[in-house]
């Protein structure tokens, strides 16, 4: 069946048709939209701007995509849309939207969960790939492990106790000069660098749970800039990138590690934005390796935000019947 699958969770207005079912797991078409450009002026998204250019981009893009998979409404069975967790004000341009085409053609529609997307990009790259399975799903706004028995159950066994790995990345980026939003040119930076150069406390909480907490080494990492600024000194970017991506590394490679124990899983899926670090991707597909677990990770463009992902989500939720109405609403939360 062809899902059209619809996301503004944050600051990317995406559409997509995706055909699931049997054996088949394709992309038809899968347009994004990005605003990083307006949000790079303010360092950050400004979420009033977010939810007014994805009102403005909203209709364009879903045409687009339908133009693009060379399809049309009545082809559709099922409209998939991010109702959370997200900025709010984002999420119900995607999620009105998404109503009023589901009630003026008479298709079913699906509320999907934005992290549990990040997961299901997954099953796109790895036609094969079935649950269960173990997920760290590294984005801007989260950093969570999951133990994911089905296509819909996930069980959250740990996570972060404050920030997201990405915006522990997007924030020292931008103290140090880089352009919202920061991650990627952090991550080409870190190989300029010395990785030793600075001692910065580990990310990854004390002892065999699975969590994390950013706060801390975002913290160090302001004062090491700060203390030499007052000195009118700049600390050398290149190597305060490398030692803060070798901690970040070390710590997700050291909880992952726990976890591929905890749970005895065969098969590790990386997801979220941050997955396309090119540092976090080689680490964990060497711990992988070690372990002897298949290591799954989407392509770059699949790792960001994108509605093909959630279209894929969109089908699990269909197979399981949990059909939304006119009265589904959109929440900022991961409450589910
Ligand atoms: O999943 P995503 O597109 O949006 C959220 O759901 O949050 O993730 C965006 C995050 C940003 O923080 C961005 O800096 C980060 O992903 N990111 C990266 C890289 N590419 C994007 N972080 C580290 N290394 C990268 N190569
Ligand atoms: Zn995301």
């Amino acid at each position: 069946m062809y899902i059209l699958g619809i996301e503004s969770s944050c600051d990317e207005t995406s559409a997509s048709v995706v055909s699931m079912g049997d054996g088949e797991r394709k992309i038809l078409s899968n347009i994004v939209a990005s605003q990083i450009e307006t949000h790079r002026l303010y360092g950050g998204v400004v979420p009033e701007i977010a939810s007014r250019a994805h009102i403005e981009a909203i209709s364009k893009i879903t045409y687009e995509a339908l133009d693009t998979a060379g399809v049309t409404l009545s082809d559709i069975g099922c409209i998939a849309v991010t109702s959370h967790p997200g900025l709010i004000g984002a999420l119900l341009v995607g999620v009105n939207f998404a109503k009023s085409l589901a009630f003026a053609h008479g298709i079913p529609l699906v509320p999907v969960n934005h992290v549990k997307a990040h997961v299901a990009a997954a099953y796109l790259e790895y036609p094969s790939l079935e649950p269960p399975f173990t997920a760290l799903v590294v984005s801007g706004g989260h950093t969570s492990i999951y133990e994911v028995s089905d296509y819909t159950t996930f069980r959250e066994i740990g996570g972060t106790r404050d920030d997201a790995a990405g915006e522990a990345f997007d924030k020292i980026g931008r103290v140090i000069g880089m352009p919202y939003p920061a991650g990627a040119a952090m991550d080409k930076l870190a190989y300029e660098g010395n990785s030793e150069a600075f001692k910065l406390p580990s990310p990854a909480m004390q002892g065999d749970n699975l969590d994390f907490s950013f706060s801390g080494l975002k913290t160090a990492a302001l004062n090491i800039i700060n203390s030499q600024r007052q000195k009118g000194e700049e600390p050398n970017a290149a190597d305060l990138t490398a030692s803060y991506t070798k901690v970040i590394v070390d710590a997700l490679v050291k909880k992952m590690n726990i976890a591929i124990e905890k749970s005895n899983t065969e098969r590790l899926v990386l997801a979220g934005g941050v997955a396309a670090n090119s540092h976090i991707r080689t680490a964990l597909e060497q711990l992988c390796k070690k372990k002897k677990v298949e290591f799954c990770r989407p392509s770059l463009s699949l790792c960001s935000d994108n509605a093909a992902m959630v279209a894929a989500a969109g089908y699990f939720e269909y197979l399981r019947g949990n059909f939304a109405n006119t009265s589904l609403n959109a929440s900022a939360l991961d409450e589910d």
